[in-house]
């Protein structure tokens, strides 16, 4: 194998670049030519596919985002956009690809093998903490931090005024984020999608708290579990609290990859060339235990990743 491409797709996660830099730098070391496609299937539609030199990499570890850019690309859905696709990478002589992003990116790749022989390793980059196989996706570690200093900021305020906010984090489907950060900021509660929430639980611990003298509250939701202001509401209707709302959004992606992502990348970057010059195909890289280990795609779709019951009941002894 001499030719591989590396692309980035789906929601941008920090770490994404550590990994981009580790199989450009891993394929020349085994003397293979490395391209970049930019913006994920979209890029590789429109044809936007270029050969990456060694300084196209160069101080990019550090840097959040992905210098190759992403997009979640409708087109790539019909049979009409995978042929314009394949058909620019074949006439490169383009035999695989590394594909960094989510599960619906990989899903992709699997459609590229399955239909036109296109091999790939997968990448699972999503702050998520939703793709099965790993013990933790590239972008986490990093989103986790800054939900931290923002919660750590937030409550500063909020000890000030003896209020209780409502912060809204990510995380569609999965509350990883909102228990992790509950446990790092010490949060008072945790709502997430895959337990059904306990208002009047919550409501009435406040109360109770608040009459040996702590009015200071911080509730942590899961945006997949409902609005923050939904919940706010509720709350202020439930009288004596003085309610605030802070929607992180998009700052839990942009963040400077941490020292964690960054190492995190870089392995998984190289253990999908490596994947790849010894015959892998069809299967992601995840980390478990300290170890690199080859999940195969369809396990990644067919399984969920699993929350840590001993951590959500560390949780819920915490708050
Ligand atoms: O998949 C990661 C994620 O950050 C989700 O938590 C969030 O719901 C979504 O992406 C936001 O996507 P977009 O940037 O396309 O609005």
């Amino acid at each position: 194998m001499k030719k591989i491409a590396i692309m980035t797709s789906g929601g941008d996660s920090p770490g994404m670049n550590g990994a981009v830099r580790a199989a450009v730098r891993t394929a020349f070391y085994y003397n293979m030519t490395p391209y970049g496609i930019l913006s994920g299937y979209k890029g590789m539609i429109e044809d936007n596919i270029f050969e990456l030199k060694h300084s196209d990499v160069s101080n990019i570890i550090g840097r959040g985002g992905t210098i190759l850019q992403t997009a979640r690309s409708q087109e790539f859905r019909t049979e009409e956009g995978q042929k314009k696709a394949v058909e620019n990478l074949k006439k490169r002589g383009i035999e695989a690809l590394v594909v960094i992003g989510g599960d619906g990116s990989l899903s992709g790749a699997k459609v590229l093998y399955d239909k036109y022989d296109i091999k790939s390793i997968g990448i699972p980059g999503s702050i998520d903490n939703d793709i099965y196989g790993t013990d933790v996706s590239l972008g986490v570690d990093t989103a986790l931090t800054v939900i931290m200093d923002s919660v750590d900021m937030i409550n500063n305020t909020a000890s000030s005024h003896g209020r209780t906010f409502i912060i809204e984090v990510m995380g569609r489907h999965c509350g990883y984020l909102a228990v992790m950060a509950g446990i790092a900021t010490g949060a008072d509660a945790v709502i997430i999608p895959e337990v059904k929430p306990d208002l009047d639980g919550i409501i009435s611990k406040f109360k109770k708290r608040a009459e040996d003298g702590k009015t200071r509250n911080i509730l942590i939701v899961a945006e997949g579990a409902g609005s923050a202001y939904e919940f706010g509401k509720i709350l202020q209707e439930a009288g004596t609290f003085d309610a605030r709302i802070t929607v992180l959004g998009h700052i839990q992606r942009g963040g400077f990859p941490s020292y964690f992502d960054r190492v995190l990348g870089s392995r998984m970057g190289a253990a999908a060339i490596e994947g790849l010059i010894n015959g892998r195909n069809g299967v992601m890289t995840g980390l478990q235990g300290n170890k690199i280990e080859y999940v195969p795609y369809e396990d990644v779709f067919s399984r969920k990743h699993e929350m840590n019951q001993n951590v959500v009941k560390l949780l819920d002894i915490l708050t």
